[in-house]
């Protein structure tokens, strides 16, 4: 058996970290023979549930679970950590207006960034997934400057996920016989669900999806709202958000990085090196790559009209975003 890794999860007393936290701890993530020593942070006042969440662990007697520290202090939280999943952030409350929960949770990030920078291993992977999930890696990554900034990423993998799913029951073939739709820009609703290089496998034979589809008013209006939207349909069945599907997705973009994507590329919000006329220096959603624990953005894809307006669009959210945190940051 291989050394335990420590891996840290945020928000650990919350929805999404209930199901990620038993999908790292049983292999799903790191591999069959890796064990993991898992970090759990919450604030002081959920330190009584997250208790509860220790003891299901306990319960579950998994094998690579080699321990376990629940904390409320970031320093201890992320102390010589090699994986880091940031899920914890403030919910929306009632009347509470889109800038002002943004003000609440980058000064979340700008807090963790800096203790990351004190006591995380300068290799440490980190996906933030709570909201606004790429803005908070950006502000995340500013404040670690002692960690390279391509180690911060944020999650877009659930939009992914939804969308390879709307396509494959589109054309009627199981999930994994779609691959290569691409999530572009922000998590959302300016993400641009791009299917324009997804290809299906129908029978023996490879297909791009749009001509398998044959319906380009379905795959520029609808399958995009759907997509878009499908956190709030979501939220309007189960009257509570995603958490399931979310925590899948996490590990999905974690064990990618970690062990490769082989030969499907996968979307992660990554700090933008100005690639198909992006914004740099914005964390934005690109098809990517990864091999021996590190990505690379898919280049030379052509760009149509339809999806420029779109790119530019999200683009220009994310650069706004990034101009009122760092605005709040100066406080
Ligand atoms: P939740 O409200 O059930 O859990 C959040 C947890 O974070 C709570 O236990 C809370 O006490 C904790 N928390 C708050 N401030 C913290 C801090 N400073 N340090 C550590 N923990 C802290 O929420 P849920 O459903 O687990 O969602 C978490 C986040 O993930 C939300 O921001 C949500 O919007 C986001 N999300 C992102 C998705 C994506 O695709 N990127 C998909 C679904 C949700």
């Amino acid at each position: 058996m291989a050394e335990p890794v420590k891996v840290v999860v945020t928000g650990a007393a919350g929805q999404i970290a209930y199901s990620l936290i038993y999908q790292i701890a049983s292999g799903a993530v790191f591999g069959p023979n890796q064990p993991v020593y898992l970090h759990l942070l919450d604030i002081a006042p959920m330190m009584g549930v997250l208790e509860g969440v220790v003891m299901e662990l306990a319960d579950c007697a998994l094998p690579l679970l080699t321990g376990v520290l629940p904390t409320f202090k970031p320093e201890e939280a992320f102390k010589d950590v090699v994986a880091a999943f940031l899920v914890g952030a403030m919910p929306r409350k009632e009347g509470m207006e889109r800038k002002d929960l943004l003000a609440a949770n980058v000064r979340i990030f700008k807090e963790q960034g800096q203790a990351m920078d004190k006591v995380a291993r300068k290799d440490v992977k980190v996906l933030v997934v709570g909201n606004p999930a790429n803005t908070n890696a950006l502000i995340c990554s500013k404040y670690a400057p002692s960690i390279p900034k391509e180690n911060f990423t944020a999650m877009t993998r659930l939009d992914q996920n939804r969308a390879q799913s709307q396509l494959a029951a589109k054309i009627g073939v199981p999930v994994q016989n779609v691959k290569n739709v691409i999530i572009w820009g922000n998590h959302s609703s300016t993400q641009f669900p791009d299917a324009s290089n997804a290809v299906v496998t129908v029978g023996n034979t490879q297909k791009a999806v749009p001509a398998a589809i044959n319906d380009d008013s379905y795959l520029n209006s609808t399958f995009i709202t759907t997509v878009q939207k499908r956190g709030a349909a979501v939220i309007a069945a189960r009257k509570m958000s995603s958490a399931l599907s979310a925590a899948k997705a996490a590990s999905d973009h974690m064990r990618d990085w970690f062990l490769g994507s082989g030969d499907r590329w996968v979307s992660m919000g990554v700090v933008s090196d100005g690639s198909y006329g992006t914004p740099r220096d914005v964390v934005f959603s690109f098809p990517v790559t990864t091999a021996n624990g590190k990505w690379k953005i898919v280049q030379g894809l052509t760009i149509s009209d339809f999806a420029r307006k779109m790119l530019d669009a999200t683009g220009k959210e994310l650069a706004e975003e990034k101009q009122e945190a760092l605005d709040v940051c100066k406080d």
